[in-house]
């Protein structure tokens, strides 16, 4: 897998894919479509991500193409941050093992199978220590609360931890073959951007002034201090409390070692992001504020050079009637009401013409994101009348991502 040297033209899929771009299409001022199943059945591409901000779908859409990626003869593993507990029991996710189970009922006829896991932080987190530090040093990390606390809550963790365990899958991939495509779905942050964020955030956060601020006291002697220093570490000692300064610094001394690790290893995955085998596909709902997520995002993977395959608009209304306009169901419903005859014909009408307005409102936003971003493929999935938590409910999904 090799590292993209040239910038490729912004919502352009990878360079090898066949562009997406219809003149028709672009001239009619619609979003060119992305073709899924091309996606899907492109064995160039080793790795999809999902992004998108909170609740939009990515867990969903993660394992919706995942399982079709499978059934169509891939064989797949998916990497899910947080699935919602009926889905993920229908995926075998029972246990929270931190390594990918086989997925039973997936069919497996055209050759593809799907392995599924569910993302522990803190087991990822305390492997990385195990296997980069000696035994002892393992054990006196793992036992500090500072430590504990920042692998189980620190925000970034969680983002880091995702890309962690990705470069994990992704090497063993290679090593083993088990796995021609890697499915990862991303943490429930508020921003999109914040998968992209945290891991530096939380390298620098370990090897960077806070860390040193902390070791000063503990390594060099006191009269290097300076009076502004201990007037900070006073402060924090007031605001954490001794001890919880005694642990930081216990840990930062044992975590020393690590640091550089830990730091090249999010560079390494930052790259893997950034290589032609990736493919990310962007979520978003049809809501003012997720679509706005989703343009700065897309902007960024520009301005970092992740290649882009497309946006998924999830859960778009439905027009049930296409030829009864809002104005001629409102005035009917009008019409009964004030007749008091068959009210929940004049109900369901006034539904009716409220969800086109609905509908209405959604096309808006979305035109605004296409006339931002006319490159950018995308697709519509409509948001189905109940949660998805199932194979079942996964293919549908699946099948309305191709459509
Ligand atoms: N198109 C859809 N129609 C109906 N429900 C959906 C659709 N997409 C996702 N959902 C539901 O929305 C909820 C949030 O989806 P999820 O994939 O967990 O979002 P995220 O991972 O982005 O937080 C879940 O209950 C899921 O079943
Ligand atoms: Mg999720």
């Amino acid at each position: 897998m090799s590292t993209r040297e040239n910038p490729a033209p912004r919502g352009r899929g990878r360079s090898r894919s066949t562009p997406r771009v219809g003149p028709l299409a672009s001239r009619a001022g619609t979003a060119p479509r992305l073709d899924t199943d091309a996606l899907l059945a492109d064995r160039a591409v080793e790795i999809i991500v999902c992004c998108g901000s909170g609740g939009v779908g990515k867990t969903t859409t993660s394992a919706a193409l995942a399982l079709r990626a499978a059934e169509q003869g891939r064989r797949v593993v998916v990497l899910t941050i947080d699935p919602a507990r009926r889905l993920a029991q229908s995926m075998g996710l029972t246990e929270l093992d931190n390594t990918p189970r086989p997925v039973k009922g997936v069919d497996t006829a055209n050759g593809g199978s799907l392995d599924a896991m569910m993302l522990d932080m803190k087991r990822t987190f305390d492997e990385v220590v195990e296997a980069h530090a000696t035994p002892e040093k393992a054990e006196q990390i793992l036992a500090n609360p500072f430590y504990q606390a920042l692998s189980s809550s620190f925000a970034g963790t969680q983002e880091y931890m995702a890309m962690e365990k990705l470069g994990q899958l992704h090497q063993k991939a290679r090593k083993k073959h088990e796995w021609d495509l890697i499915v990862v779905d991303t943490p429930p942050s508020r921003s999109a951007l914040d998968f992209l964020d945290a891991p530096e955030r939380l390298a620098s956060f370990l090897d960077g002034r806070f860390i040193r601020l902390l070791l000063a006291p503990a390594k060099g002697p006191a009269r290097l201090l300076t009076a502004g220093l201990s007037v900070v570490t006073r402060a924090m000692n007031r605001l954490l409390g001794t001890q919880m300064l005694r642990d930081a610094q216990a840990f930062v001394s044992a975590f020393d070692a690590l640091f550089g690790g830990f730091r090249q290893r999010a560079e390494k995955t930052y790259r893997l992001l950034q290589a032609d085998g990736t493919a990310f596909v962007v979520l978003a709902a049809p809501q003012a504020d997720a679509l706005r997520e989703a343009s700065y995002f897309v902007e960024r993977l520009s301005v970092e050079k992740m290649p882009l395959s497309g946006l998924v608009m999830n859960r778009i209304s439905e027009n049930l009637v296409p030829e009864l306009t809002a104005t001629t169901a409102e005035a009917a419903a009008q019409r009964l009401s004030e007749s008091g005859e068959h009210p929940l014909t004049a109900h369901l009408l006034h539904l009716h013409a409220e969800r086109l307005g609905q509908l209405e409102h959604e096309t808006h936003l979305l035109q605004r994101f296409t006339a931002a971003h006319p490159t950018v493929a995308s697709v519509q999935v409509p948001a189905l009348p109940t949660d998805v938590h199932d194979l079942d409910g996964l293919r549908h999904i699946g099948s309305l991502l191709a459509d």
